[in-house]
């Protein structure tokens, strides 16, 4: 192969590629390698362009052997540290033998993949807990407990709601991966969102009474259509509500409202708003981009013990962008929170 020849065949390779020469020098690299090296590189010493231990390494293990390796090379790019499996191979050319250097970009499957390890740990460590709490009663009530029948029913108690919580962690965990997988199904079904709220609120009722919190609905009482899953939906609005019950119920009012907006600038048409307003305790506004993280509590352990998994802000979240909508979260500490489910209307 002439050198032209391989330029020509360097420029067509998809990935960052480079060649080094038979004097050692920069021979070819493609367009693609621009990010990797600087291009008045070319020609002079490899050594000088390519600085990191590694390739060095393997491209002297490949001059020496004429066998192929990859290794895997990152690098801080644009601020952001990528990952590359780099493939260094020998080959040959009229004035000698060259080393090439093909670059793969694995920086989004190795994000993916630490994302499903971290989600494979939150899970294990949620149903950890509550197994161990109950394992630990069974334990007491076979031997120290066997004939306390005071103690039997305060485990029993226990028992029963920590195994309530695995099975609301189950169905959580199932309600999200469904939502994930219909993310992209746009829903088509025509529902009235005022009756829909209205609907989650008489649900919610009796838990709110139970905590003295008034449970109100403001705004427009005409009804209101959207392309919406209608059970979709009442798992949104239910949440938020049942959120603002038991994290915000200090502030003796949950207040849902909904408000027609004639044109909304990021939804380019016509929208309705319905804000889920509480005036309990609030939070510092540095939690809000992470509160739809799964497995993500302001108060790790207050949340636990109202029975929360952490995980109804991300269903809702997934939800809301199925359904193409906007969602945005107010509040401070002390000043209680406002979530806002802005969806276009049909
Ligand atoms: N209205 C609110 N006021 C104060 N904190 C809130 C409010 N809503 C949510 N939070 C905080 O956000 C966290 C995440 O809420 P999310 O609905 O995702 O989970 P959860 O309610 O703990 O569990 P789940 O909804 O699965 O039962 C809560 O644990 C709580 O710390
Ligand atoms: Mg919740």
């Amino acid at each position: 192969m002439q050198a032209d020849t391989v330029e020509a065949f360097v420029n067509a390779v998809p990935l960052p590629m480079v060649m080094i020469d038979p004097d050692a020098r920069l021979g070819a690299m493609n367009p693609q390698a621009g990010e990797l090296f600087d291009p008045t590189n070319l020609n002079r010493h490899y050594m000088t362009a390519i600085r990191s231990p590694v390739l060095l390494d393997a491209i002297e293990k490949v001059a020496r052997s004429g066998e192929a390796v990859k290794v895997r090379y990152s690098r801080s790019q644009n601020m952001k540290e990528v990952i590359y499996d780099v493939t260094v191979s020998p080959g040959r050319i009229a004035e000698g033998p060259v080393v090439f250097l093909c670059f793969e970009d694995r920086t989004d499957t190795e994000t993916a993949g630490q994302i499903r390890r971290d989600f494979v740990a939150n899970v294990s460590h949620e149903l950890k807990t509550p197994l161990t709490a109950v394992m630990g009663f069974i334990e007491t009530l076979r031997g120290p407990a066997k004939d306390d029948p005071a103690a039997h029913e305060r485990f029993l108690g226990i028992m029963a709601r920590e195994s309530e919580r695995m099975s609301r962690l189950v169905s959580d965990l199932l309600s999200l991966s469904r939502v994930e997988t219909d993310e992209r199904i746009r829903p088509d079904k025509r529902v009235d969102v005022t009756a829909l709220v209205g609907s989650c609120i008489r649900a919610l009722t009796p838990m709110a009474e139970k905590l003295s919190v008034d449970l109100v609905q403001r705004g427009t009482e005409d009804p209101v259509i959207v392309a919406a899953d209608s059970d979709q939906l009442t798992q949104v609005f239910t949440n938020l509500i049942e959120n603002g019950i038991k994290y915000g119920g200090s502030g003796g009012e949950v207040r849902v409202e909904i408000t027609p907006i004639a044109r909304e600038p990021m939804l380019r048409g016509p929208a309705v708003e319905i804000a889920v307003t509480d005036y309990g305790e609030g939070f510092d506004p540095i939690h809000i981009p992470r509160l739809t993280e799964r497995f993500y509590r302001i108060d790790d352990h207050r949340s636990r013990e109202k029975g929360g998994t952490g995980l109804g802000l991300a269903i809702v979240k997934h939800i809301i962008n199925r359904h193409r909508g906007l969602f945005k979260i107010q509040s401070a500490v002390g000043q209680g929170a406002r979530f806002s489910v802005i969806l276009p209307v049909v």
